[in-house]
């Protein structure tokens, strides 16, 4: 049996990813605020199983609990490779640094940052302790390679997750272990994401034409698209490269 655990399967890439998994024979455990009941009908029409868990992983204690009983749902005996892929994210605050709120600040590294950081770390222990082969997937974006006007928290959440995830790859390299970590990033998909973004005030947000243009324009990936693009990658395992950082804009035009 195969396993995936997708945060943010509620809309956007990660219910594309889910889907997708599904229709493959991956049993997929999603973990969101809300649910998402066409996951549940994919599930129903093909071989494998869809679980939610409703969490906000902003809230670590909550989510603590949650990847526990999520663990114990997914190493089996009978598992033989789980995919653990985080996903969930928002770019928000959108404004210069001095405007940020502390609660602000803090909702958005707890979603972005740490919540990855825990669930990486709580999937890894228990792959170990059960010895089962797991591919873990950071979900990244390009604003982590570039400074943006007003997003200073998205493009720090996204930097620190693109060190942590290659420091966590080099350390399952040098251990020897089966296990696997990699990026990806999916670049601008019409999402919920860029709604939010293309409705910024351009005094917070000086690039808002821009990302206007890209939806007038056509510019943006459909995240059924992308999300094809990343399982057909997991999907062929064996192949996964430890610590890379994979690209949409290596594969789509
Ligand atoms: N869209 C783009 O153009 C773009 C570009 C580059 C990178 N990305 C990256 O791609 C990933 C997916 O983005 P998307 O465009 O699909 O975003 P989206 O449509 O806004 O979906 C975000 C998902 O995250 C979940 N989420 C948000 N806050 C949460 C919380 N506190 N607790 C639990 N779940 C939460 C949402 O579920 P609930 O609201 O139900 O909790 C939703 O399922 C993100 O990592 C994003 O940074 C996107």
């Amino acid at each position: 049996m195969k396993y995936a655990i997708v945060t943010g399967t509620s809309r956007g890439l990660g219910a594309s990813i889910a889907e997708l998994l599904l229709k493959s024979g991956v049993n997929v455990i999603g973990i969101a605020r809300n649910q998402n009941q066409h996951l549940n009908q994919i599930a129903n029409k093909s071989q494998s199983n869809y679980q939610h868990f409703t969490c906000n992983l902003a809230d670590v204690d909550h989510l603590d609990r949650v990847i526990e009983k999520v663990n114990d749902q997914v190493f089996k005996k009978d598992t033989e490779l789980v995919y653990l892929i985080n996903n969930a994210a928002v770019v928000g605050p959108i404004d210069i640094a001095t405007k940020y709120t502390i609660e602000a600040v803090q909702a958005h590294m707890q979603l972005n940052l740490i919540a990855p950081m825990i669930t990486t770390a709580l999937v890894l222990r228990r792959a170990k302790h059960c010895g089962v082969k797991t591919i873990v997937t950071n979900i990244s974006s390009g604003a982590a390679d570039r400074s943006t006007y007003g997003w200073s928290a998205y493009g720090s959440s996204k930097a620190g997750l693109n060190r942590y995830t290659e420091t966590v790859a080099l350390e399952q390299k040098e251990l020897n272990t089966d296990h696997k970590v990699i990026l990806f990033d999916p670049s601008i998909m019409d999402t919920n994401m860029q709604d939010d973004i293309r409705s910024a005030n351009p005094a917070e947000f000086r690039d808002v034409d821009q990302f206007k243009q890209y939806k007038s324009n056509n510019q943006l990936s459909l995240s059924s698209d992308v999300a094809k693009v990343l399982v057909d990658i997991l999907l062929d395992h064996e192949k996964v490269v430890n610590g890379k950082y994979y690209r949409i804009k290596d594969y789509l035009s």
